[in-house]
Formats: structure tokens, sequence, C-alpha cells
């Protein structure tokens, strides 16, 4: 693949780390390119980051035609960069494309974009421990015409978020309630797809759950709510007596690389890993008879995130006292010294640029 870089005349300078925070400043450039069904992708492209231009028609705008994706670039202690199991990114994306009948981008194609990207920008990979250049690739459907059918036209892009720690102040427990009424999406939807539709219709709750003081929900199953699936936008584990639960994919979950990561970390330290379906109502039997021990979510914004508190209804529950939990933290160190070349990677997951 030819990518034709063209360099900003006016570069922007790093802010200070510790004020990163996410997905609020961009890098200079960005990465374009086009599709037209017949033709395929052409005129790959990086160019200085700005504004772009859509049909007021465009399929995007109306019919919610876009997937996106998230990974980071880290900055290794002796200086050099790298990714993290970016093919499984690649790999997510192309499914999600299937889904929501967006055309796929060449795994081989993709590799080369994200890797040629992060070298164009290198120096906005932030060098601080848990800081990282969040990557964010995105296709959506281009065609100028609102007729519903698979589009003809598409724009794939990356565009890069130098992003702070996301535990500046140290690893807090979060409050979590049940969401009862909306679903995140169901069996036979887009759950296991990572389209944009799927977050905008999620932010309802997730804004019901703050006003009551919450910070996020635990989502149950659209089929018969009583399963449950992810927590906020990401995946979720229990550890009741000595078994880490997990949801199983069952089309509404999202696969998450952290969630395949942490199994695979698990496994590998002798812990018993179910992935399986887990009711409500086992969950709450586990808190009343103390056997749950310990619940985080996780993704990739934040490794893992330890549940302090889970609210059932009226009825609040703490879980380990509110305090992070050793199988958590064990995780958290793991993967994020592995991620930021702190300790050695067993597995083969990093991709050094
Ligand atoms: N679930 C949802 C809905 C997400 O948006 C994400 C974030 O990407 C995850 C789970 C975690 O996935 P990953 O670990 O691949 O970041
Ligand atoms: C994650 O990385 O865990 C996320 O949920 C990403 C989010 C900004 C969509």
């Amino acid at each position: 693949m030819k990518i034709k870089i063209t360099k900003t005349t006016t570069p922007g300078t790093m802010p200070s780390e510790d004020q990163l925070g996410f997905g609020k400043v961009f890098t200079d450039h960005m990465f374009i390119m086009d599709y037209e069904a017949g033709k395929g992708w052409y005129d790959p492209r990086i160019v200085p980051f700005g504004r772009i231009s859509l049909h007021p028609a465009s399929t995007v705008l109306h019919y919610g035609a876009e997937i996106f994706e998230g990974l980071k670039a880290y900055r290794r202690e002796d200086g050099g960069v790298q990714l993290f199991r970016p093919m499984e990114n690649i790999k997510r994306m192309n499914n999600s494309a299937e889904r929501m009948s967006l055309p796929a981008i060449d795994e081989q194609d993709m590799l080369e974009i994200l890797e040629t990207f992060v070298k164009t920008e290198e120096k906005w990979v932030p060098r601080s421990f848990g800081t990282s250049l969040y990557l964010r690739p995105f296709t959506f459907g281009n065609d100028e015409s609102l007729g519903v059918h698979a589009v003809k036209s598409a724009t794939f892009m990356l565009i890069a978020s130098p992003s702070g720690s996301y535990y500046a102040e140290g690893i807090n427990p979060v409050k979590i309630m049940i969401e009862s009424e909306d679903v995140r999406t169901v069996r036979g939807g887009t759950g296991y797809a990572k389209c944009g539709g799927n977050y905008a219709a999620s932010t309802r709750a997730g804004e019901k759950a703050m006003k009551k003081g919450y910070s996020q929900v635990l989502w149950l199953d659209g089929v018969e709510r009583k399963y449950i699936e992810e927590v906020g936008a990401m995946n979720v584990m229990f550890k009741i007596g000595g078994e880490i639960v997990t949801p199983k994919l069952t089309g509404s979950i999202l696969p998450g690389i952290t969630r395949k990561s942490c199994i695979e970390v698990l496994k590998s330290k002798g812990y018993t890993v179910s992935e399986r379906l887990l009711s409500l109502d086992e969950l709450v039997e586990a808190m009343k008879s103390g056997t749950l021990e310990e619940a985080w979510g996780c993704g990739t914004a934040a490794v893992v995130s330890p549940i302090g508190q889970l609210a059932v209804g009226e009825d609040e529950y703490e879980i380990n006292d509110g305090k992070i939990g050793a199988v958590t933290q064990e995780l958290y160190d793991v993967l994020t010294g592995i991620q930021w070349g702190k300790i050695e990677d067993p597995f083969g997951w990093v991709y050094k640029l």
C-alpha cells in the first residue's frame, strides 16, 4: 500500500502529560482513505488534522452506518513504542464491518496504516507510565443519497489522541447500579460489533446512573433481563469463591481484547475461569452469602476498573469492603506491565514499532 504523506506546516505541541485527560487533544495528522463498490479502497493518505466535509445526505448522518475501534500505542521505558494485540482490533473491526454492511479492510493493509501513522505521530506518544496515544480507527458509510441499502461509498479514517493515565489519583473502586429498563443490545442485534449506534443508545442509562450517584450501569441481557452482560462500555468479571466468572459471548456482548487477555493471564496463573451465563439472582445470592469476593470491569481505556459497590434496585451491596481485590490488582499489574514494556511478555502480545 502506498500511503501519501502530506505534513502539516503548523505542528502542535504536546500538553503537559498530567493534564491530558481522555480524547480531548489530537495529533498533527490524520489518515484517510476512500471506498467505492467495484473499485475498493483507494487514495490512502496522511494529511494535516482538520475538519472534514460531508454531503448532508451522507449515510452515516441518517442511518448510522459507522464502526470504530480503540487501541493504544504505548511508550516503553527504553523509549520505543509498541501496540498491544493490534491484530485483534483489526479482526474485530472487520467483524463489525460485516455486521453493519460496511466494507472490510485487508488485515495487512490495516496493520501498515496503524504502523505508518503511529510512526508519523511518534512525538505524540506520551512518556509517563499510564499515559498512551489512543488510536481511533473508524469507517462510515458515505453515500450521497437517502436510499436505505448497503453503502456503495465509504470513508475510513484514523485519528489519535494522547491520553492521560486513567488512574491519575490511584485506582478507586466505582459504584455501579443494575439497569433494569434500558438494554444495551439484544441477541441478533449489534452488541458484538463496535458500532456508534450502540453507544448512542446506551448513554441514557449511563446519565441516569450518574444522576443517582453511580459511575455506570451493569447491563442485563435484552431477552430475559436476567443475565449479566457488561458494565458501562466494558466487559465484566466476578470472583465467586474459587471461580472467576465472566459472561459468555452470546452475541450481545462486545468481545473485548482486555477480556480475552484477562482470561489468558488468569488461566496461565492457574485460576479457574468460566465463560458462562451468570444470572442476577446468582450474583445477588453470592453477595448475600459473602462468596462474591471481587468484581471488575475491563477494557482498553481503564485496563481494569474495580467495582466497589453494586445497587440492585433499592439494595446496595459492598464488594470486598469497597477496595480493589487481589486478583483485580494482579491483572492490572500484569497487563499494564506488558503494555508499557515493564515486564516480559510471555504471550507474544506486544507489537514493537
Ligand atoms: N465493551 C464495550 C461495549 C466496549 O466499548 C469496550 C471498549 O472497547 C469493551 C467492552 C472492552 O473492549 P476492549 O477490551 O477490546 O477495549
Ligand atoms: C474502552 O476502551 O474500554 C472503551 O470503552 C472505549 C470507549 C471510549 C468507547
